[in-house]
């Protein structure tokens, strides 16, 4: 390189732009994923936002549950995830914090994702019920049909091409089956969205807390698990 080539590129990191400095020069019409994703983000913070506000502010049928509740818990993770998991209710520390799955029941499942190496911040938490019944008894059929609706239209605003269930209020909800969860798991079933005109593979399998109570259900919960893994790596 010679001198002036030199003091340029001196020049030039001086004031910041370090794009002149790549081997090849950036491509400015490439496909930019980053600004496309930015934009969904922001469109699917706005409509997750409503979706809370919603259900925070229902004045005609205000929930039951919201006088007994300290906060409202919606979501945690990635707004364009792959994967939506569903969980039951928030339970103490949850309603403490306002977030879904942060006690024991959320530690296990940081474990879990982590098995089949995906990170909280990666996939889409959320739970059927979005206020804390009372001693974290199992939400009512009414209490959940009240909330299915939000449950959807989360679902949608996401867009994921799986969903992993996680126990039986969360299997009820979505795949409405009379059949018990130990017959529903371990296999693929399709929850069909009409506002997207596609069906989502969903799996239903145990609730963290349930895995926590009875470890004897552990390895049929890999199994489950590993089924989702084996359809990621298949998208790769
Ligand atoms: N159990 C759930 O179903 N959801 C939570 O968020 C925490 C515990």
């Amino acid at each position: 390189m010679n001198q002036s080539n030199k003091k340029n590129k001196e020049f030039i990191k001086n004031v910041g732009v370090n794009y002149f400095l790549q081997e090849s020069p950036k491509n400015w019409f490439e496909k930019n994923t980053n600004f496309e994703q930015e934009e969904t983000n922001l469109a699917n913070i706005n409509k997750l936002n409503k979706i809370k506000n919603i259900i925070e502010n229902i004045r005609k049928y205000p929930s039951e549950l919201k006088k007994s509740a300290n906060n409202l818990v919606v979501f945690d993770g990635s707004l364009n995830a792959k994967v939506i998991f569903v969980g039951e209710a928030p339970g103490k520390e949850e309603d403490e914090q306002g977030l879904p799955f942060v006690g024991r029941a959320g530690q296990l499942l940081n474990k879990m994702l982590k098995a089949i190496n995906l990170k909280r911040e990666e996939v889409y938490i959320t739970n059927v019920v979005n206020w804390r019944p009372p001693n974290n008894r199992t939400p009512t059929d009414r209490e959940i049909l009240e909330f299915l609706p939000f449950l959807q239209q989360q679902i949608d605003t996401i867009n994921p091409n799986y969903i992993f269930l996680l126990g039986n209020v969360a299997t009820k909800a979505i795949l409405s089956s009379p059949l018990s969860l130990a017959k529903l798991r371990g296999k693929w079933h399709e929850y069909e969205s009409l506002k997207l005109n596609k069906k989502i593979y969903t799996i239903a399998s145990y609730h963290p807390a349930f895995l926590l109570r009875s470890p004897q259900h552990k390895k049929a919960s890999w199994e489950d698990l590993q089924m989702l893994q084996k359809k990621l790596k298949n998208e790769e």
